[in-house]
């Protein structure tokens, strides 16, 4: 529910960014969009016409029900010959025998597990839906194949534009709603940057991520990855996106450029070739980085006037500085306690020999437990920061 909410939050602050919503359907695409194909028995209608607007604002993304994604890039595998979750004696879609098809039921709402779909939504029309009976009767043939004559266009993004998380993502991945050319599908076209802690973009701080790779799925000519695999956990507010604009830009395999445009509802474009999409998330809260337990334990808690606060030097407290991400990583990686030498401060790699651990939870040979006089940070915290020296304790 919570992730919901946060969709249609998402969508609210998409209609303002598009001004009055004056050329917007109601699920605030362009009116020039999905409208343009007639309802027909073909599984790019029915994606036109009933999936994208009705039913991927819940089905797609990493959180879709029952794992259900009817974005463009996933509806086809996700239905054709897949047995239901809530009634496994029925397939989603059986080729050739609507009736026994588990979607027809959910449309219909003689499904006897769960609501009607689109859940919490009027019905679609029985007209509509028999354009779908039309399509299982014809044997649910997948899309012509043929090269696409409209644009590319993004149809689903994890994270979800505009949510907020508290885990940093170990991937970000874009669908598109055809096959696009892998070789345009790069570190120049698909970008990553965090907004410096201010959550504003293009003001002289930005922050450009370098991810581990950035591809299209070997497994999904329509799905574009970013790995974040070792790229540090920042509590900020993040910017992606996927070049339509300019120089590098992404095509699609007919040599399309994309239709970026993005307002906050899928799929992106204005209905033209070419425009950045560009969507945010927020990743909140503490994160296994110095900078972010910086920024939420050393600083806050640590750093008074009179406590940690430097210089750095041989003299208690003040000489153990951690008063800066800079200071911290100086004072404490791979720095011999002074209390006990023998004992590396944050001991690289291993929290419990880490003289930083034992004082945050109470259990060093000498002295008091910090922050001195409590109150102690919770357990929940300290693991973070365990988690962060367990990862290598990089600057
Ligand atoms: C507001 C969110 C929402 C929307 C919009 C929505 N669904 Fe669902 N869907 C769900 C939830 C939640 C479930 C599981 C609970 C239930 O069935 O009531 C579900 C279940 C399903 C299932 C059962 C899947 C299975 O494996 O058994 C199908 C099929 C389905 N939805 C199709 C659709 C279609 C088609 C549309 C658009 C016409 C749609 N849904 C719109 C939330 C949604």
């Amino acid at each position: 529910m919570r992730l919901l909410i946060i969709i249609l939050l998402g969508f609210a602050l998409g209609g303002c960014s598009a001004g009055s919503g004056k050329g917007l359907d109601v699920s605030g695409r362009p009116l020039s969009e999905g409208g343009d194909l007639p309802l027909a028995a073909t599984l790019a209608s029915i994606q036109a016409n009933v999936f994208n607007p009705s039913c991927i604002v819940c089905h797609s993304g990493a959180s879709a029900p029952l794992g259900l994604r009817l974005d463009a890039a996933s509806s086809y595998t996700a239905l054709v010959g897949v047995s239901s979750s809530q009634n496994g004696s029925f397939k989603l879609v059986a080729p050739a025998n609507p009736d026994a098809s588990y979607l027809i039921k959910k449309l219909e709402g003689t499904a006897a597990e769960g609501e009607q779909m689109p859940l919490g939504g009027p019905p679609v029309p029985q007209a509509t839906i028999d354009f779908v009976r039309q399509w299982i009767t014809d044997g649910a043939a997948p899309d012509s194949g043929g090269p696409a004559s409209q644009p590319p266009v993004v149809v689903s993004l994890t994270p979800v534009p505009a949510s907020a998380s508290t885990d940093f993502p170990s991937q970000i991945a874009a669908g598109f709603d055809q096959d696009v050319d892998a070789s345009t599908i790069n570190d120049l076209t698909f970008t990553l940057h965090r907004s410096g802690g201010d959550a504003q973009f293009d003001n002289g701080n930005d922050v450009v991520i370098t991810p581990a790779a950035v591809a299209l799925s070997p497994m999904n000519a329509r799905l574009a990855v970013m790995d974040l695999t070792g790229v540090a956990a920042v509590e900020d507010r993040y910017r992606i996106t996927l070049s339509g604009a300019g120089t590098n830009v992404i095509l699609s395999v007919s040599g399309l450029t994309l239709d970026g445009e993005f307002a906050g509802s899928f799929p992106s474009g204005d209905g033209t070739q070419g425009g950045d999409f560009v969507a945010e998330f927020d990743v909140q809260g503490l994160q296994a980085s110095l900078d972010s337990i910086q920024a939420n334990v050393f600083t806050p808690t640590c750093a008074f006037s009179g406590c940690h606060s430097g210089p750095a030097g041989p003299n208690l407290p003040a000489g153990m500085d951690l008063s800066s991400a800079d200071a911290s990583f100086a004072s404490l990686v791979d720095v011999a306690s002074i209390q006990v030498p023998v004992t590396m401060r944050v001991a690289t790699g291993i929290a419990d020999d880490s003289y930083l651990i034992r004082k945050l939870e109470g259990t060093a040979a000498a002295g008091s437990r910090m922050p001195l006089g409590g109150p102690f940070l919770d357990q929940v915290t300290i693991d973070v920061i365990r988690a962060w020296i367990d990862s290598g304790a990089a600057r």
